[in-house]
């Protein structure tokens, strides 16, 4: 995981000299120039600003400075439209496939820029996160619950602070899971299973004939663990990397009262239990650098958790044991990772493959033919599979 120091950026407020802590979950570098911007500030000026790297602390109306941000966002797609426009004008063949990989690194570059042009409009918080702007909401609660105690004054980008206003919603209406009759209820910085078309494939498999334990490897929110539990696994035992996913496992394991399940830091998996009977894991799915800590359950760098997990897991199961993968193959369809890649890694692992369940998402972005992803995003398959060791 990313570790981030305490960093400070420093200001003038009309003559005055300010510093305060800089807090960015979206690792923003702290800005090197800062500008005082109020409700008279246009969006065309604070858009030229922040495209041309210069911060905007904001000094107006609360709900002023979430317009700005609003229009902000419209003048960069239509940037962003303008440059689609251009390049399919020139005829370059957007979607070839020999252009597949470049699509995915400029969809990442596209994500970089616009992160960094819509954090640059800021807010100062006193300690515990108070806002003196005027109709400034309370918002230390979703603060605190996002990013941790504060007991100093910070800026931070609005943009990240509707981000944890948006997981505190999350967190308080839960994403409810249909086939089981459920909510889970994820925390800031934790993987949200908002598509997911894999729950069925975990209700599919069949369960080996002893499960008396299982190992749910990268849990998030507890989702896979718990559905285990509700199979009648008699004992799981849930691991993450991320503080925030074991808080938020721990929280959902208690919310349904599932006492089968124990939750454990790991790096992969757990210290010394005995041999399990399944192991199953959703390790994420784009073999790709993270930028942040929020990315860590989205892209995993030259698929190291993957690898990582598939090396190890044969050594933590028993003879007659399973391994449930579940993986998408949207790499494959970015030419980021080949099936012959991943079969081979079965291979070196000593794994062979029993069977498949496979889906297709139904998520709206499969469906956006607008989206430069789309000719990937619409062809993705999510599969189950199911792994046993070579006999
Ligand atoms: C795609 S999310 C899946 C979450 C959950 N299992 C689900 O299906 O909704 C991947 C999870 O793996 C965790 N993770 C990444 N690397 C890990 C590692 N080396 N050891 C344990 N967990 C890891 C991430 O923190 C994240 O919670």
């Amino acid at each position: 995981m990313l570790q981030i120091e305490k960093q400070y950026v420093q200001w003038q407020d009309n003559e005055t000299p300010r510093r305060a802590r800089w807090l960015s979950e979206s690792n923003q570098t702290p800005p090197a120039r800062i500008v005082l911007v109020d409700d008279q500030t246009t969006a065309d000026e604070a858009y030229r600003l922040a495209c041309e790297g210069t911060s905007m602390l904001w000094q107006g109306d609360f709900h002023n400075a979430r317009q700005l941000l609003q229009a902000l966002t419209r003048r960069l797609e239509r940037t962003e439209q303008r440059k689609v426009s251009k390049a399919a004008k020139s005829n370059k063949p957007a979607a070839h496939t020999a252009l597949i990989p470049n699509l995915f690194h400029q969809h990442r570059q596209a994500q970089a820029q616009r992160a960094s042009v819509l954090s640059r409009l800021l807010l100062e918080l006193e300690a515990g996160y108070v806002s003196r702007l005027r109709r400034a909401p309370e918002f230390s609660a979703a603060c605190t619950a996002a990013f941790g105690e504060l007991d100093e004054a910070c800026l931070i980008s609005f943009r990240d602070l509707q981000g944890a206003l948006g997981a505190a919603q999350w967190r308080e209406k839960g994403v409810p899971i249909a086939s089981l009759e459920l909510s889970v209820f994820p925390h800031y910085g934790v993987f949200a299973p908002t598509r997911h078309e894999y729950v069925q494939l975990m209700l599919d498999a069949q369960l080996p004939a002893a499960h008396d334990l299982a190992f749910d490897i990268g849990t998030g929110t507890g989702l896979l663990a718990i559905i285990l539990a509700k199979r009648g696994v008699k004992q799981v035992i849930a691991t993450d990397l991320n503080p925030r996913a074991l808080a938020c496992a721990r929280d959902n394991i208690e919310r349904l009262q599932l006492p089968a399940i124990a939750v454990q830091q790991a790096d992969l998996f757990p210290t010394e239990p005995p041999l399990a009977n399944l192991i199953v894991c959703n390790p994420p799915w784009l073999p790709a650098k993270p930028s942040s800590a929020l990315e860590y359950a989205v892209y995993d760098a030259n698929s190291a958790m993957l690898r990582g997990f598939l090396q190890g897991v044969a050594q933590h199961l028993s003879p007659q044991g399973q391994v449930w993968l579940i993986l998408s193959d949207l790499a494959e369809h970015l030419q980021l990772r080949s099936r012959e890649d991943l079969l081979g890694w079965f291979v070196e692992s000593g794994l062979e493959v029993k069977y498949r369940l496979d889906t297709q998402p139904k998520h709206g972005r499969s469906q956006d033919n607008t989206d430069p992803l789309f000719a990937a995003r619409s062809a993705e398959v999510t599969s189950l599979w199911c792994l046993q060791p070579k006999a």
